[in-house]
């Protein structure tokens, strides 16, 4: 077996924005994610319109008397609701996960808006079961109207189950109960959790794609305002998440919960300078997607959207002179953020639809900015006719790059190495904006990896691409697999996540074009451990049966109902077929483990190969 490489033949330029990250506020990846704030449901803004459970007090239990109240008493305009706290009263946080996380010795910074008419004293606490977690502070209110009001706790004790209590002496108002570890990332303030951030920072990615995702496009394209009747379920327009924090709009989240847009433009924009990555923001073309497939026919609303964009292009790369820049400036940085990149739309699968919406976007911006490169997308999938159909426009249309998703099994990442071989030279580029196989086993991330060296190899048509969705945190997912997982005190990176590590701190400056001859013997007799993932949507435990490429039995267990028996060492000989992987488990595949769990299991599947097998 032989593999001849020509050093002397150039290949595809590789560029090194090649592979990046998707953040999508998915899975509680923001709020009780990357964004450090430990307090849930900070401004009362939790409504049933963000999901069906909710209450304004989600997350918070009250002691003696208080309500909730939307009148015009309010903070500010955005911020509907505020928190009538009783005298004698205390409310109490619970924070995410199993509560508040304090590290003994670490510092966290409390603050609050708060107005009582004749003054009061607050004493803010922070304990778990077994006690205090810090030394109580005194806060006093001095104003009779809103004012901001802060206090510091040094954590005695480490607790994951904290909880934060705010009691008032005499009848109080409080919004933006907000306590944020001192230690965020970079200790920048409104700042970023920082084990999230780093392992976002140690990829070091090419390129931030973000909000979303079906976040951006789908719900109403209304305004948060009067005139609009305050409204959830909006898309996620920049423009409601920049400015102080208290002054931002919350909306609901389309994967079922709040969103507080604590996280938001001016957030990313900054996280992406922080790691060196190209921010790449992705606006709604006012054709919804994600199952609800509208196009929104009202020109004046078209235009303000458009004009929204070009405001955008301004707040990340304009003068502190002019309108938007000044506010970045505001926001501390009067530096531009230099985007070059931006998507608009995601996912629409009306594209005649979404096209006639897109030419307009993307004649606006290039008016205005003709360095912008304008993405599109290719729809939902990759199968079928709307795909067929969103390229035609594209090509027809000379647009710049399409953005391909697909989510599929790890056979058929390893049989489509060769997808981009065929596409047209003289075509747009393509940024695979997501992909993913589904799971997070080893065997996910090896056929991954396998299928990233043919975009690689494809360097020329494929200039970005970037794995999705990239968390989840493990008490409130939506979508699995992840990259990263995490809760309120650990995070931990994927088999996948390993794989787009070793990708993207390894990006090539050009492909060096190879040929290969014969049949590689992969496997000499060895012992190893390979995993296997299962995944089990039958009501009781099962048994499991692996069967080996030349049909030996390598494991099989009986498990009577004890989920933990099964970690042998099997029988029979393990192949690799004509130098592909073979996944000799896929006969046990939906037949475990533990009754009514329908997550994935992962076991050491340990085996031995009794002889060198080319075949
Ligand atoms: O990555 C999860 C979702 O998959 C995204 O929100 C959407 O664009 C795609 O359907």
């Amino acid at each position: 077996y032989s593999i001849t490489v020509d050093p002397n033949t150039k290949g595809a330029k590789i560029d090194k924005t090649m592979y990046g990250v998707f953040f999508e506020d998915i899975n509680r990846a923001a709020d009780g994610g990357l964004y450090a704030e430990l307090v849930q449901n900070r401004s009362f803004e939790y409504s049933t319109a963000d999901n069906t459970s909710y209450t304004p007090l989600t997350a918070w239990t009250v002691s003696g008397s208080a309500q909730v109240v939307d009148d015009d008493g309010r903070l500010n305009a955005r911020n509907r609701n505020y928190l009538s706290l009783g005298a004698g009263s205390s409310v109490t946080n619970a924070g995410y996960n199993t509560g508040i996380r304090v590290e003994e010795g670490k510092k966290y910074d409390f603050s609050v808006w708060a107005r009582a008419e004749s003054g009061t004293a607050l004493t803010v606490s922070l304990q778990d079961a077994d006690g205090t977690l810090a030394a109580a502070r005194r806060v006093n209110v001095t104003k009779s109207g809103w004012a901001r009001y802060k206090a510091t706790f040094t954590a005695t004790r480490t607790s994951s189950d904290g909880r934060l209590t705010v009691a008032t002496s005499a009848a109080t108002a409080l919004d933006m109960v907000s306590l944020f570890p001192r230690d965020t990332y970079r200790h920048e303030p409104n700042g970023l959790r920082k084990d999230l951030a780093e392992k976002i920072a140690a990829l070091h990615p090419g390129f931030v794609r973000f909000p979303g995702g079906c976040l951006v496009n789908t719900g109403s394209m209304a305004d948060y305002s009067e005139a609009s009747g305050y409204q959830r379920k909006r898309s996620y327009q920049w423009k409601d998440t920049i400015g102080p924090v208290e002054t931002r709009a919350t909306n609901s989240n389309f994967w079922g919960y709040n969103q507080s847009y604590g996280l938001g433009y001016y957030e990313y924009f900054r996280f992406a300078e922080d790691i060196g990555a190209m921010p790449l923001p992705v606006v709604p073309a006012l054709v919804t997607g994600c199952g609800q497939n509208k196009a929104v026919d009202d020109p004046a609303l078209l235009k303000r959207h458009i004009q929204d964009t070009l405001d955008l292009i301004e707040f990340a790369n304009g003068p502190v002179t002019s309108e938007w820049g000044k506010k970045r400036a505001e926001m501390g940085h009067p530096k531009p953020f230099h985007l070059t990149h931006i998507e608009v739309g995601n996912e629409e699968n009306l594209p005649d639809e979404f096209f006639a919406r897109f030419t307009q976007f993307r004649a606006a911006i290039q008016a205005k900015y003709p360095y912008m490169q304008v993405i599109s997308n290719s729809g939902p999938d990759d199968a079928g006719s709307t795909f067929d159909t969103a390229w035609q426009l594209n090509r027809d249309a000379k647009v710049d790059m399409v953005d391909e998703h697909y989510y599929n099994s790890p056979q058929w990442f390893l049989q489509n190495n060769d997808r981009y071989d065929s596409y047209d030279r003289s075509g747009p580029k393509v940024f695979l904006g997501e992909y993913a196989s589904w799971g997070n086993a080893f065997k996910n991330g090896l056929a991954e990896a396998a299928y990233m060296t043919g975009l690689e190899r494809n360097a020329d048509v494929v200039k970005l691409a970037s794995y999705a969705p990239l968390f989840a945190n493990e008490d409130y997912v939506q979508w699995s697999p992840d990259m990263v997982w995490f809760n309120n005190h650990a995070s931990w990176g994927s088999a996948n996540y390993e794989v787009q590590k070793l990708f993207m701190t390894n990006v090539g400056d050009r492909v060096v074009p190879s040929t290969a001859t014969g049949t590689p013997s992969l496997l000499g007799p060895i012992t190893g451990a390979v995993g296997l993932s299962t995944w089990n949507t039958s009501a009781a435990y099962d048994d499991v049966k692996v069967t080996g490429a030349d049909g030996n039995t390598l494991l099989s267990d009986d498990f009577s109902g004890d989920a933990t028996q099964w970690t042998h060492t099997g029988g029979g000989s393990w192949e690799i077929q004509d130098g592909q992987y073979v996944e000799t488990s896929d006969t046990a595949e939906n037949t475990m483990v533990s009754a009514g769990d329908p997550s994935w299991h992962d076991y050491d599947l340990h085996v031995k190969a009794t002889k060198k097998s080319g075949k």
